[in-house]
């Protein structure tokens, strides 16, 4: 039996989740100008790669390793880690694929030491917020007009992970 998402869509098989790397760039544009009303530039991703100390940045790709299906972006400070961005590509949305994805991230989390994690959502994503809800985020707090392009408020969500590793 091929197992289905609550939405009905096919889940996606094995897939592979790595370090991302300058040749991942424009394929992480592509999926962040698909997802985001202001998108990060591709210059922006190269300074997160090769220049912020703090940034961790991963990238799934199909079990080929042709095709960058996810990215995401962490920040991670102390033993604190921000989730600054997470998307996947919106052929591959509702198969799992963001489930399994994030959960890897928090694995990644608890292997460096870290204590939690918190993210900013819209309060309109509904996905995103089923996606958080569903791995134990709890809201914590609103920042007011946080997002420039709608002044929407964004909700700030939070994790409580336990560390595996000395920080
Ligand atoms: C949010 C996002 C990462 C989810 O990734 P995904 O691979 O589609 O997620 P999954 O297939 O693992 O689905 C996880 C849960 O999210 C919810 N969900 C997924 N798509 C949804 C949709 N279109 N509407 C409402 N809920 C949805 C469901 O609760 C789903 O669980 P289910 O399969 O048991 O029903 C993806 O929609 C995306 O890239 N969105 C654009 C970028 C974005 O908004 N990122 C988050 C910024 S805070």
């Amino acid at each position: 039996m091929i197992a289905k998402s609550r939405r009905g869509r096919e889940r996606l098989g094995a897939f592979s989740i790595m370090s991302m790397s300058l040749e991942d760039i424009p394929g992480v544009v592509e999926i962040e100008n698909l997802s985001f009303p202001t998108p990060w530039s591709e210059s922006s991703f190269r300074y997160e790669l090769q220049e912020n100390p703090y940034a961790s940045l991963f990238v799934a790709r199909t079990r080929e390793l042709t095709t960058v299906i996810a990215f995401a972006c962490l920040w991670i400070v102390d033993q604190e880690v921000k989730i600054n961005n997470i998307a996947v590509h919106p052929v591959y949305r509702a198969r799992g694929v963001g489930t399994r994805f994030l959960r890897f991230l928090i694995d990644h989390a608890a292997s460096q030491g870290c204590r939690e994690v918190t993210l900013e959502v819209r309060p309109s994503n509904q996905a995103a917020l089923s996606l958080y809800r569903k791995a134990g985020f709890v809201p914590i707090g609103r920042r007011k007009q946080y997002y420039t392009d709608t002044h929407e408020d964004a909700i700030v969500m939070w994790l409580r992970v336990e560390p595996r590793a000395a920080p």
